[in-house]
């Protein structure tokens, strides 16, 4: 029987690129996302896949909830969880819109948090399951200019390798995804595609395949390019005072 995979932020960017690894696997497929038509034109696109589309704003409490029971009322199991939904904002913490800044807290963060939550303790059960959470590397350091999106990727990394380890000898896995700058539509909500961290932005379906590959081995966490790769190495050893520094020279203008 073919598996579950449930992809939230699937209409676009890497959540997109997932769908089309998952369903060349033959994963049926759960997906979710604000965009109705986009999710439904995704779901014409596999017509020997089971694909179930879900149209819902995750920045809504509750939004998560409402997932779970809509999945289970149809008695769909999820077998992966991939945790992809989310946005960043550019611009000082105090300018920007509390409210924007709130709603990317909650489906960075809440929302993954409870997704996560809720489909959990049924994949402890089965004794086999695979998350997949999307952090960034922007979780190894503080960054200025993006502070409440590096802070809720910081979130999603030390949540997800705690995971790991509680989660040891049950047959689940968490796997963390930290892409560097990608080419998606997340650029321009974001307004950092003028920056200098994306001069030099990675091809959107090379790193889902990363994560994809890392997702299947039960990899821990994967950073994507070497070059990312190295940035998360140094930001290891610098002193948080330098990497911020760093992080906040990166965010200025090409
Ligand atoms: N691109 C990068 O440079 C980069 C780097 C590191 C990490 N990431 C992370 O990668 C993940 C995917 O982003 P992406 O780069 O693929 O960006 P993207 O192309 O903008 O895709 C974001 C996806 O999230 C969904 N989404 C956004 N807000 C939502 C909401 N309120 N409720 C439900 N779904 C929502 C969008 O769907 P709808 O608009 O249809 O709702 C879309 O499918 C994010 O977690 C992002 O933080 C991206």
């Amino acid at each position: 029987m073919n598996k579950t995979v449930l992809i939230t932020g699937a209409t676009s960017g890497l959540g997109y690129d997932f769908v089309k690894l998952f369903a060349a696997d033959q994963y049926n497929l759960v997906l979710a996302a604000r965009n109705g038509d986009k999710l439904h034109e995704i779901q014409q696109q596999y017509p020997q896949l089971k694909v179930t589309v879900i149209r819902k704003d995750l920045s809504i409490p509750g939004a998560a909830k409402e997932v779970f029971d809509e999945l289970q009322a149809k008695g769909i199991t999820v077998d992966v969880l991939v945790n992809n939904a989310g946005f960043g904002l550019m611009g000082k913490f105090d300018e920007l819109s509390i409210t924007k800044q709130t709603e990317m807290i909650q489906v960075n963060i809440t929302a993954l948090t409870e997704l996560t939550h809720y489909f959990l303790p049924q994949m402890k059960l089965r004794r086999s399951g695979q998350i997949m959470n999307v952090a960034s590397t922007a979780a190894f350091q503080p960054g200025p200019l993006m502070a409440v999106y590096y802070a809720t990727k910081a979130f999603v990394l030390s949540f997800s390798e705690a995971l790991v380890e509680e989660l040891k000898g049950t047959g689940v896995t968490v796997t963390t995804l930290c892409p560097g700058p990608t080419r998606t539509k997340f650029g321009e909500t974001a307004s950092v595609e003028n920056t200098k961290m994306f001069s030099r932005a990675m091809d959107s379906a090379a790193v889902a395949k990363q994560g994809y590959k890392a997702l299947l081995r039960g990899q821990r966490v994967v950073v994507t390019g070497s070059l990312n790769k190295a940035g998360t190495i140094a930001a290891k050893f610098l002193p948080r005072s330098l990497s911020a520094k760093a992080a906040k020279y990166i965010a200025g203008e090409k």
